[in-house]
């Protein structure tokens, strides 16, 4: 075991590298700006940090296959970071989000047509960076692209009658989520030439990890006050998540005080914070981290069918990560 022990340190050390690499990368994408204001504009989410979930998984899947590459990984990590901050500017207008990243948001900062046009630029340049890495790379991105806009546009038509709402949610949230962090997963493995067997079990692994960690971040829309964003950002958008479709599918006659004032007019702070209150201290909390506990166990499984090593490790420990972000 010290020997693994040993083993996984200098895993841990070597995705931090990777990382650090990638930050550089970010950092020199905005330079690319025509001019200045596109150029802080930009590099306003961007350098506000965040948890940099995506490119941390392009690092590990990285050394699955036969044919390491750092310089083909550190791009893949900077092409999925970038089209997550993309998304995550037009997210913001659409979901007149003020806080991101513990900053103003940038349609907070710069107003809607702003945040948006940036938001078009990062993918521009994500697109830029993904040709470099050849034709696969490019129309799994495109298609990825494709899911992710597709999962957006579902949730905001909302379940279309007769349709199950918690399968719609869910549905949403592989697009609009899952999706990406699958092809972060994949992109990683790809960069090494790893066999037709690892990246189907890694997309599979990371569709599956991806909606653990959507739920999860939901939850935390509900639970943190800490979490970089407005909490109950989802509840005063009228957005139904885990745990209220959960309350919403409740039988219970003493939830129907809270379902009532779920289904009211939450603009006001004070009817906000009473609602939050109230859904923080519900039944439906405990049920929800429940099913991420049980959801990330089944992603876990896929692990079975990678390779033993330091990577596959890196990636059990991961699923304990998304998990503990809940509790
Ligand atoms: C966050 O969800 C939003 C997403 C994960 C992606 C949404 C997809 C698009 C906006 C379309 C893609 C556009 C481009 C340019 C690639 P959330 O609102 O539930 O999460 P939050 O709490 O972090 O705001
Ligand atoms: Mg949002
Ligand atoms: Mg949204």
């Amino acid at each position: 075991t010290t020997l693994t022990q040993a083993e996984d340190e200098a895993f841990e050390a070597y995705v931090g590298d990777q990382l650090d690499a990638v930050e550089r990368r970010l950092s020199a994408i905005t330079l690319t700006a025509a001019n200045p204001f596109l150029a802080e504009a930009a590099e306003h989410i961007i350098a506000a940090g965040g948890k940099r979930f995506r490119p941390m998984l392009v690092a590990v899947t990285s050394q699955l296959g036969p044919q390491p590459n750092d310089a083909a990984a550190q791009i893949a990590a900077v092409v999925v970071e970038l089209t997550h901050v993309a998304s995550l500017y037009h997210d913001d207008v659409m979901d007149d989000a003020a806080l991101r990243r513990g900053v103003p948001s940038a349609n907070a900062a710069y107003g809607n047509s702003t945040a948006i046009m940036v938001g078009d630029w990062l993918f521009a340049r994500a697109s830029n960076q993904v040709a470099t890495l050849g034709n696969d790379f490019v129309r799994m991105q495109a298609d990825t692209f494709a899911e992710l806009v597709t999962g957006q546009i579902d949730e905001m038509r909302g379940p279309q009658p007769g349709h199950d709402a918690m399968l719609h949610y869910l549905n949403v949230v592989a697009g609009k989520t899952g999706a990406l962090i699958r092809t972060s997963a994949v992109f990683g493995a790809m960069t090494s030439g790893a066999s037709r067997e690892v990246l189907d079990a890694l997309a599979q692994f990371g569709m599956q990890i991806g909606v653990v960690f959507q739920l999860a971040d939901d939850l935390m829309d509900i639970m943190s006050d800490d979490s970089g964003k407005a909490p109950g950002t989802d509840l005063r958008e009228g957005v139904s998540t885990l745990p209220t479709l959960m309350l919403a599918a409740s039988e219970d006659s003493d939830d129907d005080e809270l379902k009532s004032l779920i289904a009211g007019d939450l603009a006001d702070d004070d009817v906000l914070a009473r609602t939050l209150a109230m859904l923080r201290a519900n039944h439906v909390i405990e049920e929800a981290r429940a099913d991420i506990v049980q959801r990330a166990e089944l992603a876990r499984k896929q692990l079975d069918l990678l390779p033993d090593g330091a990577a596959t490790r890196a990636l059990s420990r991961l699923c304990d990560e998304v998990v503990s972000r809940s509790n």
